[in-house]
This record gives structure tokens, sequence and C-alpha cells, in this order.
């Protein structure tokens, strides 16, 4: 593995996985693309500036379309999820991140993509706003997390009592148009004991840097070498502020601030998003 550990590798997922061993990381966390552009009707009409904004995402990411056919994005997924779990050790487990939609009229949940896995849980993650005001539904306001594990894993002492519904403000000022914010990242690694985590959709190093920040080590992919410089710069600028900083890295972990929310009964300090 010492060529995978600690780096962004650029290439397509299901190759670069396919030369990793079996069993050879502790924990997956990651946000596939979520074939948004292959849709009835299309919520992402009003993004707003930056290199890669979210508006761009009606064109797809850089080196990727985002509108496969329905059913090759399912088989795909599907093939995605059996080399995830063929890396992960066997008290590992993947924190998989997907949006369910409506679609003419009908909510398109996941079902396909994770039916015969094992799935264990499904978080909520209660996210601010969304975009698809549609008159014949609510405003959308959550995404979903499948924690899908191997038999032996365990989370972290304690960490059980942090629930599965995790209120956490969408990313912001991040120029890739579809990244989930580090505390996210963070509160799923810091969850577990997980030495190694690996991210086969990284895009822009999320979950490396909150790797980095609960002091595991990571392995990241993304099929855009775009991304993926960016991603490296973020990684060597969030190392390089931890090392000069004594103090505490910017975001207190979710074990620390529910430790915090035991010792005091007061409203929950606000976090910040860690920005490169
Ligand atoms: C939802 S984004 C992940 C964003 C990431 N969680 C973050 O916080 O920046 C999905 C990523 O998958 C990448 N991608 C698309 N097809 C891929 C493939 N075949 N192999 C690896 N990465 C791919 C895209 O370039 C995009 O960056």
């Amino acid at each position: 593995m010492r060529n995978w550990i600690n780096r962004i590798h650029q290439g397509d997922c299901l190759t670069l996985l396919a030369e990793m061993p079996d069993a050879s990381v502790n924990l997956v966390v990651t946000s596939p693309p979520y074939n948004l552009l292959n849709s009835s009707g299309n919520g992402m009409k009003n993004g707003n500036g930056g290199k890669w904004s979210r508006a761009a995402l009606m064109q797809g990411y850089v080196d990727h379309g985002d509108a496969m056919p329905h059913s090759d994005y399912v088989e795909w997924q599907r093939r995605c999820l059996n080399e995830m779990l063929r890396v992960l050790a066997p008290d590992g487990a993947i924190f998989y991140n997907h949006k369910w939609r409506v679609q003419k009229g009908l909510l398109q949940d996941r079902a396909d993509i994770i039916d015969g896995f094992p799935v264990r849980q499904i978080i909520i993650w209660q996210r601010s706003g969304g975009f698809n005001h549609n008159p014949g539904y609510f405003l959308p306001t959550y995404e979903v997390i499948y924690l899908i594990t191997k038999p032996q894993f365990r989370l972290a002492p304690k960490a059980g009592g942090i629930g599965d519904v995790w209120s956490i403000r969408q990313d912001r000022g991040n120029p890739h148009p579809a990244s989930f914010p580090v505390e996210l990242a963070r509160r799923a690694i810091a969850a577990t004991t997980a030495e190694i985590v690996l991210d086969p959709f990284i895009g822009s190093g999320t979950t490396a840097v909150a790797a980095l920040m609960e002091g595991r080590q990571y392995v990241g992919i993304d099929l855009s070498e775009e991304y993926c410089q960016f991603a490296r710069q973020r990684v060597s600028d969030v190392a390089r502020e931890m090392e000069r900083s004594s103090e505490a890295p910017e975001i207190p972990s979710a074990l620390e601030v529910r430790a915090m929310l035991e010792r005091t009964s007061e409203p929950q300090p606000a976090r910040q998003n860690f920005r490169p």
C-alpha cells in the first residue's frame, strides 16, 4: 500500500481500485456523481460563480458528463461498491453519500443501487436549502448516507450517541461543483477507529483533508486531473497550516462537539467550514 497511501491518484476508480489489494483500507467515505443530468427535471439552475461553479454542473464535471442512462449508472455504481467492499478490511464500512430525487412525479430513492449490499443504517444528512423549488413537492433539504458495513464493523467508543440525523450546512466557497463539507467527512471518520480512509470519488480532496485533521491516512482517487491537482494543493495547505499552528484544527471533531454538548446545555457553537 506504500504507493497508495496519502496520495491523490488520477484515474478511473474502477481501474485503479482493481490494482489495490484486498482488505487494504479500513473505511470508505465517498459521494459519487449523482447522474444529475439524466433527470426528468433539473433543479441545478441557479448556481453562482466559481471556477467550476455549481451552475457549471449543468455541463457535468470536468471529465464526467453525469448523464448516463439510468440502468448503466446503477450497474456502474454497483460495480464501484463491489470494488470498495473488496478493498475494505473485514471490520470496515462505507459511508456512501447519495441523494434521492423526484423523477416524473415519483420518488426515485437509490434502492436499485444498494439492493443486496449490506446496508446497516441510513444516516440523514440534513443540509440547508436546495435548488428544487417545485410546486408538486416540498423543498428537499436532506441527502442520505448509506452505512454499508462488513460484519465486524463497530463504531468508535461512544460515537453511536451522535445519532443518525446529521445537521451540517452544505459546503460553501469550494470551487468544486459538488463538494460535501469537511465536517461531514470528519464526523464519519471520527466515529470510527479506521486508520486508512479511501475516497474513490475524492473531487476537491475533502475526505483527505478530513482524514488529515483526524490523524488518519487517506487514499484519494478522481478521474479529473484538474480536481486532483486542486485536492493535492488543498491537502498540502491544510497539512502546512496544521504544522504551523500549535492549536487544534479549526473545526472541532464530531466527538469533541458531542463532549462539549454533554458538558453544557448551551446551544451548540457555530462551526465553520474549512476553506483552502
Ligand atoms: C460528487 S463529486 C465528489 C466531491 C467530493 N466529495 C468533494 O467534496 O469534493 C464526484 C466526483 O467523481 C469524479 N468522477 C467521475 N467519474 C469518475 C470515475 N470514473 N472515477 C473516479 N472519479 C470519478 C468527478 O470528477 C467528481 O469529482
